[in-house]
């Protein structure tokens, strides 16, 4: 059986409708290739047409007047939650993929054109995904030299996103980082460690460049070297 089907079916235990048919699959060689050919093209990470037309609108939320674009891209599958908040928007040439986890979006929260998100990621709401972003919650692993990096485990780490974050441009979210309500991440910055509430990072890997403080009610500039 090849990876895909390997993944798949490992998260197939996750929250979801029908358990008992599943672990029926699951514990089918046969079963488990033909549910897997079903759902998924050979060669390709997206499901099959019927699956997100049919399938995945019973088991997925979409809140009042969320839109998620006719161009962007669902690669969502109904063994694994996903869930988008009222007033929430995903654009164009976006990606949502919760394959290998959970993707989690609550209310009047922006995702900006073609942006990535892989799960496991929840978003708060208020929160703006300006364009190019990539939160992803999956890493390859590479440790073993003698096997190829796309044939080794993933390490799967939640993102969180706390209320009325802002992502400006081409940021990237490193899988296992939590962002703190209100806080800015700069355009072009990459996200490695947690970012405090009501701070705003810059620059790869993210550093504080500011802090909220709210004696003074302003943003006070944080020099590397006060770090
Ligand atoms: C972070 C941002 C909001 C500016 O915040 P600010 O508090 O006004 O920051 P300042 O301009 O005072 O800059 C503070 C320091 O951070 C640095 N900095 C600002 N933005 C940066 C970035 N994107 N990457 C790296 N460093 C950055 C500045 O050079 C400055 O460094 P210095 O202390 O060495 O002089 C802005 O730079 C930004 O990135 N906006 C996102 C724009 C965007 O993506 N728009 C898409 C549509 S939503």
């Amino acid at each position: 059986m090849d990876r895909t089907s390997e993944e798949f079916l490992e998260h197939s235990g996750q929250k979801s409708t029908g358990m008992s048919i599943k672990d029926r699959i699951k514990s089918s060689e046969r079963l488990k290739k033909i549910a897997h050919f079903m759902l998924i093209p050979r060669n390709r990470y997206r499901p099959r047409w019927w699956v997100r037309a049919l399938l995945n609108p019973f088991v997925h939320k979409k809140g009042k007047n969320a839109v998620f674009s006719r161009k962007a891209r669902k690669d969502l599958f109904p063994f694994s939650p996903f869930e988008l908040g009222a007033n929430s928007l995903i654009e164009d040439f976006s990606v949502i993929n919760n394959a290998i986890g959970p993707v989690i979006i609550g209310e009047r929260t922006l995702i900006g054109i073609s942006s990535v998100i892989i799960g496991p990621v929840t978003l708060g709401n208020d929160i703006l995904i300006a364009q190019n972003v990539v939160i992803s919650g999956q890493n390859h692993g590479y440790e073993d030299a003698n096997l190829p990096i796309s044939k080794q485990k993933d390490i799967v780490k939640h993102i969180k996103i706390e209320d009325e974050v802002w992502l400006g441009a081409n940021v990237v979210v490193v899988a296992g980082v939590t962002i703190g309500k209100h806080a800015v991440v700069a355009a072009g910055s990459v996200v490695t460690k947690d970012v405090p509430a009501f701070s705003i990072v810059a620059g790869n890997p993210a550093r504080i460049i500011r802090q909220y403080n709210p004696k003074t009610e302003d943003w006070d500039r944080i020099k590397k070297n006060d770090k």
